[in-house]
């Protein structure tokens, strides 16, 4: 079976469980699955269950995908996300993102952890993501293009779509949050940056690094979906302060500015 036939197969899956097409998805990075729960008249779904879902095995990340009502808008939201680091193929990581895109979902609000790259960021700021960099090696449109999901070369231009962006900027102000904007430098991991690749990352313009995001983006844009990104800074990339990285340091930052991150996206589900 072709992945477009394999996609097609889970929107049919999902169509059959779920009344309409969700106004926005939503990835939850680590530590925010829990604003699932708020959702009114809610449809869960574990990941095990859905045909072409894959599911992680990092403590934390565990998924589910959870249809419902959250600042009155019709919504559904990935609780975890699986990496390219556990060693998934891009077409494992991506396949719930081409399956909300060929739903018919037009717009998706990423979320993650990152280091601060960027020398003025603190632990515990959000960063709205103006633009990335993919520094991963990898693309995960690299094959044969299959026309039914996007065109051959993509544009990148919008790549996280302004007006999204001013929206999250606008739900922070109305929150009296002071975020950054800046763009986000997506590394394969599994380890942390050495000091170098930081400074590499600081020359070519990277202001946050993760190992998550890019692949969904790249995707969603294939697919035609209008993308807004947030990031947690949660600790200070290699080279920036004197501890070693670990991540329960990540763990414990993004548990500290959860109540702000969600906030954050319930605001702007509301606004947009
Ligand atoms: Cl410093 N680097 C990467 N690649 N991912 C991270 C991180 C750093 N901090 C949190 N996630």
């Amino acid at each position: 079976m072709s992945l477009y036939e394999q996609v097609k197969g889970t929107v049919e899956w999902l169509q059959e469980r779920i009344p309409g097409v969700p106004e926005v998805a939503m990835i939850l990075g680590s530590g925010l699955g829990a604003l699932v729960d708020e959702f009114e008249d809610a449809i869960s779904l574990d990941y095990s269950q859905i045909p072409g879902f894959s599911e992680s095995a990092v403590q934390g990340h565990a998924g589910k995908l959870v249809y419902g009502r959250l600042s009155g808008k019709n919504v559904i939201a990935m609780a975890g996300r699986v990496h390219y680091y556990e060693g998934w193929t891009l077409d494992e990581v991506t396949f719930p993102v081409r399956t909300f895109a060929l739903w018919g979902i037009k717009r998706l609000l990423v979320t993650n952890s990152a280091g601060g790259a960027n020398p003025e960021y603190t632990p515990g700021e959000l960063m709205v993501i103006s633009d990335h960099l993919n520094l991963t090696g990898v693309h995960p449109l690299r094959g044969e293009n299959d026309e039914r999901f996007g065109t051959r070369f993509p544009d990148m231009s919008y790549a996280y779509d302004p007006e999204f962006r001013a929206v999250i900027l606008k739900a922070g102000e109305e929150l009296g949050l002071s975020l950054r904007t800046g763009v986000y430098a997506g590394m394969s991991g599994p380890s942390y940056e050495t000091p170098a690749e930081i400074r590499m990352i600081q020359t070519l313009g990277g202001d946050a690094v993760g190992m998550s995001t890019v692949p969904e983006v790249i995707v969603a844009n294939h697919g035609g979906m209008q993308v807004g990104g947030i990031s947690c800074i949660t600790n200070l990339a290699a080279g920036l302060g004197t501890e070693r990285l670990n991540h329960d340091e990540v763990k414990e930052t993004a548990d500290r500015v959860r109540g702000e991150f969600t906030s954050l996206v319930r605001k702007t589900i509301e606004i947009l």
